[in-house]
């Protein structure tokens, strides 16, 4: 990126391959999102315009990427790129020993069977849960509970770090379950139900310290911890001159592992691993990963895969990738703002939240606001986004919705991939959807997954 002497910034690389986007009709797009049940992660993404469902996996690798994914040995055991891998994650992220894994889930599943005793009825605080993250730990024989600072709940809340621990919440679910039946503390870096808010440095630190005496493990889910490390460079006092790889570092050394999904921050298509410092975790982990994912050395990844991680990982802790990035999020948002649309405040760093109980007041929760609004900007502007509310949350031990105070449609940004331009777009296809809100109506399920229920839920319209 060009130092700060210009009034506006551009992507710090240029486009080399292109992949044309099918231009769709309004009519078009009234019977696709028809079809797909009002539920846009069933449309197919070649009625799509811009395709903001997710940041995972969506990336556009590199020159560099490409070229690791000539170096793909694709022997069945010990290839040269995982230890290529391996080393990379070692220098950035500091654990030593690293299970690949498909995905992230892959990693999530294996951390909560071996660190979760079934027999002691343990629980598991976290700040905000994750859908898969959480269903791993639930179906490993755990219970998760929600330890984050209640500013994160509060859409309109300015919080520098709204993606804290609060302290005092843990100490009182250690003191009401007592430290043994703490599995572990899960650590979520920039949060993603949250809007993608940060944790500072000292809420790392404290929790460590905190957790270290008393024998609980902390695993963090790094899958978004790079642009973490960017809001605290930015924001909390002493890190303006570290790089983003010295505060990564530091973020890790607060921990005794990670979960990973690759597929964001890394800058891959596909990837994800499991590290840890403890031998006798990552043992059970080795003996694990063959049974679920594949061998210890490739862990379901192809070993191209592996090399474009290692490069991935170089890329995306550059200041400039990330500044870039974050600024792009930053631009969409601030439109969104200026133009009196109601999103999640500060704006994030992966995505722009739309606050969908602000944006349709007239739709009860029980008939999915966030549903509703995602499916309305499919049809306004071929921008296919994500629930992120009620469907999401799935229903309570009693059968009611959950309910959850966010209710929120997540414009998430694929890495490198779109335009300002494409922000356009996207914002004004927003606010003529604004405009016509008080038409818009509810939806009831026609069918209801019993897991993770909005990826494939179909709804119908409330008439
Ligand atoms: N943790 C977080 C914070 C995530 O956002 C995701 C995935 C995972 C774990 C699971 O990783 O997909 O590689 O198995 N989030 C995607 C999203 C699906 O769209 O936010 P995975």
């Amino acid at each position: 990126m060009a130092e700060k002497t210009k009034r506006h910034w551009a992507e710090p690389y240029k486009i080399k391959v292109v992949e044309p986007l099918k231009m769709t009709t309004r009519e078009d797009r009234e019977k696709a999102i028809v079809e797909a049940g009002y539920n846009t992660f069933l449309l197919k993404s070649d009625d799509v315009y811009i395709d903001l469902l997710t940041d995972s996996g969506t990336s556009a690798m590199s020159d560099a990427q490409w070229a690791a994914m000539m170096l793909g040995d694709e022997a069945y055991a010990g290839s040269k790129n995982f230890y290529a891998m391996c080393d990379t994650i070692t220098e950035h992220y500091g654990y030593k020993h690293v299970i690949p894994t498909h995905q992230g889930r892959g990693a999530e599943h294996i951390l909560s069977q071996i660190m979760i005793d079934r027999d002691k009825d343990q629980v598991v605080p976290g700040n905000m849960y994750f859908t898969t993250t959480k269903l791993h730990q639930e179906l490993a024989g755990g219970k998760f509970v929600d330890v984050i600072i209640d500013e994160a709940h509060d859409p309109t809340n300015l919080h520098p770090f709204k993606g804290s621990i609060d302290l005092d919440k843990l100490k009182g679910v250690v003191a009401e379950y007592g430290a043994d039946r703490v599995a572990y503390v899960s650590f979520e870096g920039n949060v993603n139900m949250a809007g993608g808010q940060p944790a500072s440095m000292k809420n790392f630190r404290e929790v460590y310290e905190y957790c270290q005496p008393l024998g609980i493990h902390v695993f963090l889910d790094a899958t978004r911890c790079v642009e973490n490390c960017y809001f605290i460079k930015v924001r909390e006092d002493g890190y303006q001159d570290k790089s983003i790889k010295e505060i990564l570092k530091e973020m890790c050394s607060y921990s005794d592992g990670c979960t990973m999904s690759s597929k964001k921050d890394h800058l891959v298509n596909i990837g994800g691993f499991l590290a840890v410092n403890d031998d006798d975790i990552a043992e059970q982990a080795r003996e694990m990963v063959v049974v679920y994912e594949g061998l210890h050395t490739y862990g379901g990844m192809a070993g191209r895969d592996m090399q474009a991680m290692a490069q991935g990982i170089v890329e995306c802790v550059q200041i400039d990738h990330l500044r870039a990035r974050m600024m792009q999020t930053e631009y969409l948002g601030q439109q969104l703002i200026d133009h009196n649309i109601p999103i999640v405040q500060p704006i994030g760093g992966h995505a722009v939240y739309l606050d969908a109980k602000k944006f349709l007041p007239h739709i009860d929760q029980d008939e999915f606001p966030a549903q509703v609004l995602a499916s309305e900007l499919y049809v306004e502007g071929g921008v296919r986004a994500m629930e992120r509310g009620n469907v999401s949350a799935g229903r309570r031990a009693d059968g009611k919705n959950h309910r959850p105070n966010l209710e929120m449609v997540r414009l998430t940004i694929p890495r490198r991939v779109y335009t300002k331009s494409h922000m356009d777009v996207t914002w004004e296809s927003i606010v003529d959807l604004y405009e016509r809100r008080e038409s818009v109506k509810g939806l009831r399920f026609v069918y209801e997954p019993k897991l993770l229920r909005f990826f494939q839920a179909r709804f119908e319209k409330v008439e």
